[in-house]
C-alpha cells in the first residue's frame, strides 16, 4: 500500500510518456498487457492476496478536480457501559454508509480505555468491531484524541493504523484538495487537567520549531499551485463553545510566532474540524482572531465531537454565543450540545457544502462555501 504522507518518500517519478528508454511504444504497451493478465492469474490463484474486506486507508488514487464527498466524526467514545457511544457510532456508521462518501475521517476519542469495560468487552476490540461494518469503498483516517493518548503515549492507540506511523500526524491528497492531520493534545496548556495528564510531548503543534511545526509548514507550502481546497483535522478545540477542558487552547494556539491559528489562517486552510468538546460549534471564516467573512485566507473551526461521548455536560445545553469569554465577537454562527451527530461534506470544483446530521437523519446545521 503506497503510503500517504507526503512528508515521507512523496511521490515516485512520473515515467516517460513514452515507456521505458530503449523500448517502443508498442512493445512497451504489449508488456503493460502481459504484465496485467499474469497479475490477474495470480490474484485468482492466491485469493490470500486479495485486499481484505475491512476499512482501511485509501490514498489518493483518483485524478484531481473531481468532485468527492467525505464524512466526520469524533468523541465516539465506545465502551463505557455507562455511556451510549458504542450505540451511537453503530447508527452514524449505517448512516455513512448510506451516504457512501470517499472516506470517513474521526478526529479522535475512539474509546475511553483499552480496558475491558463493565461487560468484560475491551474497548478498543468494540471500536475496531464497528469500524469493520464501514463499507469497505469507504477509506478511514484516524486522528488522536487524548483518550487514546492515556495510554503507552499513544502507542496502543497507533499500533491498529499504520498511516498515524511514530508521530501521529500526516498529510494526504484526494481529489486535487489536500488535507492534514495534526496531533494537538500534547502541548494543549489544560494537559494538566484530569483525564489528559498522560499526553506526553511529542512535537507540540503549537510550540515555535517543533518537529511537527516544521512538517505543517511544509506540507502547507507544497500545495500544487492550482490546489483550491485544503482541510485540517486534530482532536483538541481551539473555538468550541462550551465550558470545560480546552477553554485556555485558544490562547496558546494564537499567541506569537508559534500560533497554529495564525500559520493555518495565513495558508488559506479552509476549515479546520476537531473534536474533544461533546458539542458542535461552527464559527465564520476566522483571520488573526477576528470574524473575516469574505475575506480571502481565513478559516472555519468545526467543533464536532458528537459521535457518541456523553453531550449533556455542563450548564449551556443550548449554547448561548459566545459561551467563552474572551472569543471574537460575532464569530460564532451555530452550535448544540444536545444531539449525536457526523457531518458529511461534498466538494465540487469550487463549491464546499457540508450538513451536520443528526442520529434521526434530521438536519442540525449546513453551510457551504464558495470560491
Ligand atoms: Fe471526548
Amino acid at each position: 500500500m503506497k503510503d500517504p504522507r507526503t512528508d515521507q518518500g512523496g511521490r515516485g517519478a512520473a515515467a516517460p510518456a513514452d515507456g521505458p528508454i530503449g523500448m517502443g511504444m508498442q512493445g512497451a504497451r504489449r508488456i503493460l498487457r502481459i504484465a496485467a493478465f499474469l497479475s490477474s492469474v495470480l490474484f485468482l490463484l492466491l485469493p490470500s492476496c486479495a485486499p481484505r474486506k475491512t476499512a482501511t486507508v485509501r490514498p489518493d488514487e483518483e485524478r484531481p478536480g473531481r468532485a468527492f464527498s467525505f464524512a466526520v466524526v469524533s468523541d465516539t467514545h465506545t465502551g463505557a457501559t455507562a455511556h451510549t457511544g458504542k450505540k451511537v457510532f453503530a447508527r452514524i456508521i449505517e448512516q455513512v454508509n448510506e451516504k457512501k462518501p470517499d472516506f470517513l475521517v474521526h478526529c479522535g476519542d475512539w474509546i475511553i480505555a483499552p480496558t475491558p469495560d463493565k461487560l468484560g468487552e475491551a474497548t478498543a476490540d468494540t471500536f475496531m468491531h464497528l469500524l469493520s461494518l464501514l463499507d469497505p469503498e469507504i477509506a478511514f483516517y484516524p486522528v488522536l484524541g487524548n483518550h487514546e493518548g492515556d495510554y503507552e503515549d499513544y502507542a496502543y492507540a497507533r499500533s491498529f493504523f499504520p498511516v498515524l506511523g511514530e508521530s501521529g500526524w500526516y498529510s494526504f491528497d484526494h481529489g486535487g484538495a489536500r488535507f492534514f492531520v495534526v496531533e494537538n493534545n500534547s502541548d494543549a496548556p489544560d494537559s494538566d487537567l484530569p483525564g489528559y495528564r498522560s499526553c506526553l510531548p511529542n512535537g507540540g503543534i503549537n510550540t515555535p520549531g517543533s518537529a511537527q511545526r516544521a512538517w505543517l509548514a511544509s506540507v502547507l507550502r507544497s500545495r500544487p499551485p492550482d490546489t483550491v481546497w485544503t482541510f485540517g483535522f486534530g482532536h483538541r478545540s481551539y473555538y468550541g463553545a462550551e465550558q470545560y477542558a480546552g477553554r485556555k487552547n485558544i490562547a496558546s494556539a494564537r499567541r506569537g510566532e508559534g500560533s497554529f491559528c495564525r500559520l493555518i489562517e495565513e495558508a488559506g486552510v479552509d476549515v479546520f474540524f476537531n473534536g474533544d468538546q461533546h458539542c458542535y460549534t461552527r464559527t465564520t471564516p476566522i483571520r488573526d482572531g477576528e470574524a473575516a467573512e469574505g475575506v480571502e485566507n481565513a478559516t472555519v473551526y468545526l467543533t464536532v465531537g458528537g459521535g457518541g461521548g456523553r453531550i449533556n455536560r455542563g450548564r449551556n445545553v443550548s449554547l448561548e454565543f459566545p459561551v467563552l469569554e474572551g472569543l471574537p465577537r460575532g464569530a460564532y454562527v451555530t452550535g448544540t450540545k444536545s444531539k449525536h451527530f457526523f457531518v458529511h461534506c461534498t466538494v465540487r470544483d469550487r463549491l464546499f457544502h457540508a450538513d451536520v446530521i443528526d442520529t434521526s437523519g434530521a438536519l442540525i446545521d449546513s453551510f457551504s462555501i464558495r470560491k
